[in-house]
């Protein structure tokens, strides 16, 4: 058995230690909002925040995850209202949307640090996040849509 803490809340799995914490996230625990794309972090797509930090949890095995605090896009404070959130739905951002939680994730970490970035940092920030649909700018205009209302 495997202690974890996700999104505020203490759980165990039972899991081998080399699994990937994205498949016990969603297998094991049903938090199917963090997807797989690529499996070897590669796209951004399993985007979740260990202890704030963005990782990509198709590459993270849940052994090694130990007390950090999971995060996944469940988890985000505020939910709907979160203003990432808000922004995505002002702006229209999403097509498919497979891959927009793992650009909220990754954007989250940007705005904590950064509370007003610049459209560079923004693109620096959000390069490693890939989006078949092309959505690049509707993610740009998103986070800076989000900048402004926080
Ligand atoms: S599924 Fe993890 S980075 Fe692509
Ligand atoms: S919205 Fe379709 S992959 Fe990004």
């Amino acid at each position: 058995m495997i202690p974890l803490n996700v999104n505020a809340r203490a759980v165990t799995v039972e899991a081998a230690p080399d699994t990937p914490l994205l498949w016990v996230l969603r297998e094991h625990l049903g938090l199917t909002g963090t997807k797989y794309g690529c499996g070897v972090a590669s796209c951004g797509a399993c985007t979740v925040h260990l202890d704030g930090e963005a990782v990509r949890s198709c590459a993270i095995a849940v052994g090694d995850v130990g007390a950090r605090a999971v995060t996944t896009i469940e988890g985000l404070p505020g939910g709907a209202q979160n203003p990432l959130v808000r922004a995505w739905v002002a702006v229209q951002t999403p097509q498919c949307g497979y891959c927009q939680t793992g650009q909220i994730m990754q954007a989250a970490t940007l705005l904590a640090r950064s509370p007003r970035p610049s459209r560079e940092e923004i693109l620096d920030h959000m390069q490693g996040n890939l989006c078949r649909c092309a959505t690049y700018n509707q993610v740009v205009d998103a986070i800076q849509h989000a900048a402004r209302e926080a």
